[in-house]
């Protein structure tokens, strides 16, 4: 049977979200249907809603949803009605980069997570019987019910048991971005210089996991002092402020140059300057979003002669079955404390919670939809 739900609907920045009515389609057998009871708000839900990427309009967004399985098609075993769940991106299960577990680069990356539809042309959602686009990362979380798919649902583990949904919520997102880049994609090692360039979530994320790696120093680089000193208290051991000549502190501070750099804030002038810091060996790991005119330059010589790389990374390499849980074991031992960057808000003042994090005032916002 369809379900009735409410969700935030985008209908672009020229307009604040509006909670409505809709309808959900009955599931297919690969399917779960969700009762959300928190989603996080991320950078890509906002570039979406500006018309930065080419997903279609209107659309209910939302990424990094939580819930409680209510329905489960025949063929899923993720999980059961009743099981507590987080959800990440989709992906299509059978091209070569699924085939090697790195969903996070899957082929059809666009039509399984950014169509506005299932990969069948099919509707999840509707709204007075037309077609509203929805299944944004398989899962569409700013609504009260979601249809998510095998693929991006993660289990949360018993051991987790006591920690709230909402809290585990932003998992999947820019949290799995930044310490998968620094343990997976980047595999930083113990005693090795790591800076990160942009201090939000994924850069957050990128510090707490550089500590559990080993790094030493970890420098985070902000034009935001307050989360400068949130940096530090998350493992930075050194914090500099951008505007006030981090590279040549940088610089100072290694002398050698870095071994790891990592940009999340996806300005040129930054990852160049980044680059110039590097050392023998060393990776450059780039994560955030920039504009389509966006060229970087690099002298070669220098690239190749002291076997530098610069690396380019989606979703920090993560997959979702088990890097999620890695990381709420993480979180479990005080390891991951990302609650730090937490501030929550009633799903119907989403606005206000998209104004918190376009302000800086707020790292991570997270939408509480419906008591666990
Ligand atoms: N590649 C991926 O898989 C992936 C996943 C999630 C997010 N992202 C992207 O990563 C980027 C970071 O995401 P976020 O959620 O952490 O965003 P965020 O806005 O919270 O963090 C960016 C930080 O950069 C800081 N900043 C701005 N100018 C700076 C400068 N000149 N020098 C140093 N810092 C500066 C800002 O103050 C802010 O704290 C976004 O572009 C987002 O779209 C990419
Ligand atoms: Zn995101
Ligand atoms: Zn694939």
């Amino acid at each position: 049977m369809p379900t009735n739900a409410r969700a935030a609907i985008c209908r672009g920045n020229e307009h604040p979200f509006a909670i409505e009515d809709v309808v959900l389609d009955d599931l297919q057998p690969n399917e779960l249907k969700i009762r959300m009871v928190a989603s996080g708000i991320c950078h890509t839900d906002l570039a979406v809603r500006d018309k930065q990427l080419p997903v279609p309009h209107p659309i209910v967004l939302g990424h990094e949803g939580a819930g409680i399985v209510e329905e489960v098609g025949s063929e899923v075993s993720v999980a059961k009605p009743g099981d507590r769940v987080v959800m990440s991106f989709n992906s299509c299960g059978g091209c070569p980069s699924c085939d090697d577990n790195s969903p996070t680069y899957c082929y059809e990356f666009f039509k399984y997570n950014w169509d506005g539809k299932r990969p069948d042309g099919s509707s999840t959602m509707t709204m007075d019987g037309e077609h509203m686009n929805a299944s944004f990362f398989g899962q569409s979380s700013f609504a009260t019910y979601a249809v998510a798919n095998e693929r991006n649902v993660a289990r949360v583990p018993d051991s987790a048991a006591d920690i709230p949904l909402e809290r585990l919520s932003p998992i999947g997102c820019g949290l799995m971005t930044g310490a998968g880049a620094v343990l997976r994609s980047m595999k930083v090692r113990a005693g090795m210089s790591f800076a990160v360039f942009g201090s939000g979530t994924v850069g957050m994320a990128a510090v707490m996991a550089a500590k559990i790696a080993g790094a030493n120093p970890i420098i985070a680089v902000d034009v935001n002092d307050d989360r400068l000193a949130l940096a530090k208290e998350l493992g930075a051991t050194h914090t500099f402020n951008a505007k006030d000549d981090a590279i040549a502190k940088i610089s100072e501070l290694c002398p050698k140059g870095l071994a790891y750099a990592f940009d999340t804030t996806g300005i040129n002038k930054v990852i160049e300057d980044a680059f110039s810091l590097l050392t023998f060996k060393s990776v450059l790991g780039l994560v955030g979003a920039s504009g389509p005119e966006d060229m970087l330059e690099f002298n070669e010589i220098t690239l190749m002669s002291q076997g530098r790389t610069v690396m380019g990374i989606l979703g920090g390499d993560s997959d979702i079955s088990n890097f999620l849980t890695e990381l709420i074991e993480y979180h479990i031992a005080g390891q991951f404390p990302f609650e730090k960057l937490i501030e929550y808000f009633d799903f119907d003042q989403i606005n206000e919670a998209i104004e918190a994090s376009e302000d800086g005032s707020v790292v991570k916002p997270v939408l509480r939809i419906s008591p666990e």
